[in-house]
């Protein structure tokens, strides 16, 4: 385990990384506002797949396009990269916002995190409760534990303010309608988003440009260990809990190796070693800008950011398109 982590050699992986996620997203670009679901997200997966392959290591997707039988490509348990490289750990979204690209609506983002081998959590495709915050709050400022009102007065209180200083994210779903009800009557705000949690979730890091504070509500697991590696990079907190509707979600989580099916997840128990992340905007967002598309022309912004420095480097590209 310690001579993989000494050879996950993070600062030259990650610039190879931001390819992955820049490659994912100009693949999607042409898709951006066709109506087409499925097309857009095939076409990011078999960029990021191809540009995946490329990199010098020896990987495993562990948060991937779903299980082996229903996942042509970048299914959890693929195999990625040349083999000539560091063991690492894959948790990808090619295209995290399907419906949000189809309808040219904001924050669709092409995502990817890589850390060593063993560190990622293998969170099954099943719901997740989630709640984040961002840097500059004592740890455990607010938990899945408190009554939602509790969370925002709590929250008010570490900001210096009251309710009516703290907006929260929300994903906007029937399932979230009481959650709704109980931050409203806090007075607090709600920006309510109709996909997209793992921006979401960032977006609560970087609250001076976003204006949001906290991130509530259930939404995918797998994004949930996405949106955790993002906020090991840039500060912030991240409880998860995975959330069974059947049986076959329960299984589903003892194949991915789940043991306790209650546990509460924090950050650094989703990813605990170091980790590389990189987002490339698809459609226009808070945190990056979507693909803009001149006559002949492509350009794209990426972020990419390391849990072991804490750096955040914003990456535009141009690329004639092909
Ligand atoms: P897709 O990109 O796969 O469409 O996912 C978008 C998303 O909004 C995620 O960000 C979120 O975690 C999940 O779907 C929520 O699931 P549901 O739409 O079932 O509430």
């Amino acid at each position: 385990m310690h001579a993989q982590i000494a050879d996950f050699n993070d600062r030259m992986l990650s610039l190879g990384l931001a390819r992955v996620s820049e490659a994912a997203a100009i693949a999607s670009a042409r898709l951006v506002g066709r109506g087409n679901e499925k097309a857009a997200d095939q076409a990011a997966v078999d960029a990021m797949r191809t540009q995946l392959n490329l990199l010098d290591i020896d990987g495993v997707v562990v948060i991937g396009e779903g299980e082996r039988d229903e996942a042509p490509m970048l299914y959890i348990g693929e195999r990625v990269g040349t083999g000539n490289g560091p063991a690492v750990d894959i948790a990808l979204d090619p295209l995290e916002g399907t419906t949000l690209t189809a309808k040219d609506m904001p924050n669709a983002l092409s995502v990817i995190a890589m850390a060593p081998r063993g560190t990622l959590l293998h969170a099954p495709d099943v719901y997740m409760e989630k709640l984040a915050v961002g840097p500059g709050y004592p740890e455990g400022v607010v938990t899945l534990d408190m009554p939602p009102g509790e969370r925002v007065r709590q929250l008010a209180r570490a900001k210096g303010g009251t309710p009516a200083d703290i907006t929260v994210c929300i994903l906007e779903r029937p399932r979230h309608a009481d959650l709704v009800k109980a931050v409203r009557e806090t007075g607090a705000a709600i920006r309510l988003i109709t996909d997209g949690d793992v921006a979401g979730v960032i977006h609560c890091a970087e609250a001076d440009k976003t204006g949001i504070d906290m991130y509530m509500g259930s939404g995918g697991a797998p994004e949930g260990v996405l949106a955790a590696a993002a906020l090991k990079c840039m500060g912030g907190q991240i409880m998860g809990q995975l959330l069974f509707r059947n049986d076959e979600e329960r299984d589903r989580a003892a194949r991915a190796g789940i043991g306790d099916l209650n546990r509460v997840y924090t950050r650094d128990q989703m990813v605990t070693g170091d980790v590389i992340f990189a987002a490339t905007g698809v459609t226009d967002g808070s945190i990056l800008r979507g693909i803009k598309r001149e006559v002949g022309w492509l350009t794209t912004e990426t972020v990419l950011m390391r849990s072991k420095t804490g750096s955040v480097r914003r990456m535009t590209y141009r690329t004639p398109v092909k």
